[in-house]
């Protein structure tokens, strides 16, 4: 055993996290969805999430029976949905090609929709105590301190060096408490800011710690402006209804509920457009604040525009339309802001 791994292993027991609701349970299925939850979202934000989701899908066979529809919904606010898309995906390729259960293999584990080296690794160790290494975020800033690795982390050649570094520690037995202790040293020791570094269990052979690097290493990733784009949403409201549209399965928000979008490049005549694309009419309301919403590639700021549909409207022509009490809305499979602007139409907007 590498004295790093036991280091690691023997604070992990004493100080680590035991009590997440993932944890203490070899479900490959409860860890998976629990992975991919934990990516790219904070442990406080997932926790509710999760045990809704796992209270209505608790198995393989359940999620992989349910429409995208109501797996979305239970992702709805948590973003990045195509992760939602993949774990359902993935619980059909179960079904179909390994007969309903969790596959062991690594390398099989890998070929999952939205399941890379990292969260296969997760996976393997928690559920299978197979020996395998992580490196996610947490964990790649944890390594790039301790060896004094400079360069942005996920830059190929980094990201090579972190991998290599990251086998060569590897403990031979408790995988379990060596990759919690990795993650649990990342999320409340080795945090991005301020390190903890004299409650650390690495700090005796901590290179940023002994070369005073903590606060430039991780090396951050380069700066690049990201490109901007607006977009009308026309929220059309008949009382208490509105409008929404099913989104393609493909792009942002594939495959969730939105309202209709319009060009805004030129001035628009909502009420023509209203008429002439859904066959409603409709007058028109003041517009509500622009929001803005910023995805990985790029910040959309959103003009919603109150369009007030006259009695006796004739339904939506759209064929992916449905008009929603606005409290149903709000429990449909949403994206953020649409739930925004939802939450201002119910308190009088
Ligand atoms: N982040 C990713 N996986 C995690 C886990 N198993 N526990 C806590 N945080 C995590
Ligand atoms: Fe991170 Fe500080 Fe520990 Fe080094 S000593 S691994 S910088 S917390």
């Amino acid at each position: 055993m590498t004295d790093f791994a036991n280091r690691l292993i023997s604070w992990q027991k004493i100080h680590g996290r035991h009590d997440l609701p993932w944890q203490n349970t070899t479900d490959p299925y409860a860890i998976w969805v629990s992975e991919i939850m934990l990516q790219q979202t904070q442990v406080s934000a997932v926790i509710g999430y999760y045990a809704k989701f796992m209270a209505r899908f608790p198995t393989i066979a359940d999620l992989a029976n349910a429409t995208q529809d109501e797996v979305l919904q239970h992702w709805s606010g948590l973003g990045y949905y195509s992760r939602a898309r993949n774990l359902h995906h993935a619980a059909q390729t179960m079904m179909d090609e390994h007969a309903g259960q969790f596959p062991q293999d690594f390398n099989t584990i890998q070929t999952l929709s939205g399941i890379g080296r990292s969260t296969a690794a997760a996976i393997a160790s928690f559920a299978f105590n197979q020996v395998q290494t992580i490196l996610d975020g947490n964990v790649k800033r944890v390594l790039a301190r301790h060896f004094a690795i400079s360069g942005w982390t996920s830059a190929p050649k980094t990201e090579k060096t972190l991998w290599q570094l990251a086998e060569s520690l590897l403990p031979q037995s408790d995988m379990v408490a060596y990759t919690q202790g990795l993650m649990d040293l990342g999320a409340t020791i080795c945090t991005r800011s301020k390190p903890k570094c004299t409650a650390c269990p690495l700090v005796s052979t901590c290179m940023a710690y002994q070369q005073q690097l903590t606060t430039v290493l991780p090396t951050p990733k380069p700066k690049k402006s990201i490109p901007e784009k607006s977009t009308t949403m026309l929220i059309l409201r008949q009382g208490n209804e509105v409008m929404l549209v099913k989104r393609p399965a493909t792009g942002i928000w594939g495959g969730l509920w939105s309202f209709p979008e319009i060009d805004d490049h030129e001035q628009q005549d909502y009420v023509a457009l209203a008429l002439s694309q859904f066959g409603i009419n409709t007058t028109v309301d003041a517009p509500l604040a622009t929001i803005s919403h910023v995805f990985t590639h790029f910040k959309l700021h959103i003009k919603p525009q109150l369009l007030t549909v006259n009695k006796h409207a004739l339904q939506a022509r759209e064929a992916n339309a449905v008009w929603l009490d606005i409290e149903d809305a709000l429990g449909a499979a949403i994206p953020t802001p649409v739930r925004n602007i939802l939450l201002q139409l119910k308190h009088g907007a």
